[in-house]
């Protein structure tokens, strides 16, 4: 099989990210770097990317789920129940969290066992939004917007965070999109304002939608689709 097909038929690698790949010299093939797509692969070649191997190991796997309230992002915890409580699948050692909420935050959280694919979802450098719906406890200032929209200094961090962009839904809701994932960033944002959040919810990362479907503590894998679109 050609090397472009075989990695477009993985679920994580859509075509536009196999071509990247093979131009970046990203894939090598028994161990040769290749850039020509039409490279062959045979049954037990042995395809790695940025020296992964491809073949190897367990299928990956990739779920979201409808975090509800009073559950940790951990995989494991000595007081507390966690995310992964509400998977029933085997083998829930092998998998991670790509992005994690805070034990009260409900909303969209994708778990899965490949690194790569996660870190794509949640890397600032992707860029990709992470949408919340916030509930706050005074009323969202008119000059909320423009200071989310410049960046705010996280001292812990020594760092302004990237544009964000808010969107009024009431006097006290609203829709915060950040590209980033920072400890806390969405009640550190509001914080500033002394402005204190009373509930949180994540609608979206990137291209994934919570499912709507999906009561608190249900889940579902990933579509084929929803994979390749990260
Ligand atoms: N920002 C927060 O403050 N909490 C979350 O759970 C997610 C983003």
């Amino acid at each position: 099989m050609r090397v472009d097909r075989f990695l477009s038929n993985l679920p994580r690698f859509n075509r536009q990210q196999v071509r990247l790949l093979l131009v970046e010299r990203r894939i090598s093939v028994d161990g040769v770097a290749v850039s020509d797509p039409h490279h062959d692969v045979r049954e037990f070649s042995r395809v790695c990317v940025d020296g992964q191997v491809l073949q190897a190991g367990r299928p990956a796997r990739y779920f979201m789920l409808h975090k509800p309230k009073g559950c940790v992002s951990a995989t494991a915890d000595a007081r507390h129940p966690t995310v992964l409580d509400w998977l029933d699948e085997p083998d829930k050692g092998e998998l991670h969290i790509a992005g994690r909420l805070d034990f009260n935050t409900t909303g969209l959280l994708v778990i899965t066992n490949d690194g790569q694919w996660s870190r794509r979802l949640t890397q600032p450098q992707t860029k990709l939004p992470k949408v919340y719906r916030v509930h706050t406890q005074q009323d969202i200032g008119p000059e909320y917007a423009a200071t989310f929209a410049a960046g705010l200094y996280f001292a812990f961090e020594d760092l302004t965070t990237q544009p964000a962009e808010l969107v009024l839904l009431g006097p006290r809701i609203a829709r915060l999109s950040i590209v980033e994932g920072r400890y806390h960033q969405v009640k550190r944002m509001f914080g500033h304002f002394d402005n204190k959040v009373i509930d949180l919810h994540r609608e979206r990362m990137g291209p994934l939608e919570l499912d709507a479907t999906l009561a608190p503590g249900e889940y579902r894998a990933l579509t084929d689709a929803e994979i390749r679109q990260v």
